[in-house]
């Protein structure tokens, strides 16, 4: 058994900030940010909580689902940016929605929502019937906003499906390679009196070059991959949802792959790089536009902090 789903949902928060509101801030430019990085404005918190911004994306699959919040029987939430290590976003949702099941968050920087959604379809196979699954990020918080090779690239917000039984999930892929020289994200240092906190970086560290080579090889690797063991070609593929990092990233995949530029689904001019919440967004917009048809075949690929990277085939 595997899994379909139910519905989805997303939610961004109010704030629009521009990339000429960015070059007041830094020593930037709208044209230096959307050549390299393609982004052109993203939304930023004004005091919402990732599970704040959860439980709206949350709502919205829910509704979409047919479904009510006590009708969900498990929560797992990826996130790298609450508020509390406990409670977890998941639990904070729970108690939002009015649900009452257990709830768990997983961390996978980016890559998190794959993974979430990987774990869930295990769960499935135990019984699960309504599984809610949400990427939710507020990333402004962990941005260094003066340093411009970082704080031009993020953005907040959160998506979420709700799936349930069904044959819709085709293969999947996870990858791992535990290391901290290529991008780190801080925790909280403490305060302990038998040792010394030494925190590195104070804030998200990301060696933008060589993320993007590991990105642009994982992504062909892992699309190529998961479209194999579904027993599919690149051809059969009708959508490719991916990690909003960077529009360069998309651009190399679909020509490395030679899938046309259409088929993927890119909204990183508009969001930035959401993290966990990235891939999640866009597959909601995909299917709020009305352009999914059942039978299609969709392919999910992340990558990112871990470094890890996560990629899976779904029929819709
Ligand atoms: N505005 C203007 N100039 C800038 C900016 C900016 N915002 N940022 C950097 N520059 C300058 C640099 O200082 C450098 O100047 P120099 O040549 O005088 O030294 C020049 O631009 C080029 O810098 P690079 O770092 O080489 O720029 P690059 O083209 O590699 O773009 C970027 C940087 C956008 C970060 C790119 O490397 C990238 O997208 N990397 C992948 C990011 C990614 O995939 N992240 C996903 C995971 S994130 C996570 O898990 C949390």
């Amino acid at each position: 058994m595997s899994i379909r789903i139910l519905g989805t949902g997303s939610y961004v928060p109010e704030k629009i900030v521009t990339n000429d509101d960015l070059a007041k801030l830094v020593d930037t430019s709208d044209e230096w940010i959307m050549q390299r990085v393609g982004v052109k404005e993203r939304h930023v918190s004004e005091g919402e909580t990732a599970a704040d911004m959860a439980a709206k994306a949350a709502e919205r699959a829910i509704e979409s689902a047919g479904l009510k919040g006590e009708d969900i029987d498990l929560i797992i939430a990826a996130s790298i940016s609450g508020e509390t290590l406990s409670p977890t976003v998941a639990g904070m949702v729970q108690k939002k929605i009015g649900a009452t099941c257990p709830a768990f968050d997983v961390n996978s920087a980016c890559s998190g929502f794959l993974f979430a959604l990987d774990t869930a379809v295990s769960y499935m196979m135990r019984g699960y019937k309504n599984i809610l699954v949400i990427g939710a990020e507020r990333l402004s918080k962990l941005v260094d906003w003066t340093d411009r090779s970082t704080c031009v690239i993020f953005g907040d917000g959160a998506g979420a499906f709700v799936i349930a039984p069904g044959d819709g999930y085709l293969s999947s892929k996870l990858y791992t390679s535990g290391d901290n020289s290529v991008i780190e994200i801080p925790s909280f240092g403490g305060s302990s009196p038998f040792y010394k906190a030494d925190l590195k970086h104070p804030y998200i560290f990301m060696d933008g070059q060589e993320t993007f080579k590991f990105a642009v090889n994982k992504i062909v690797e892992d699309i190529k991959e998961v479209t194999a063991a579904a027993n599919l070609t690149l051809d059969d593929i009708d959508y490719v949802v991916t990690h909003q990092a960077n529009i360069r990233i998309m651009e190399f995949a679909s020509k490395r792959l030679k899938v046309p530029k259409e088929k993927f689904v890119i909204n990183i001019d508009k969001y930035g790089n959401t993290s966990s919440a990235s891939v999640a967004i866009a597959f909601d917009e995909l299917n709020r536009s009305g352009r999914l048809k059942r039978g299609d075949k969709i392919v999910m690929s992340a990558f990112g902090g871990g470094l890890s990277s996560a990629a899976c085939v779904i029929e819709w």
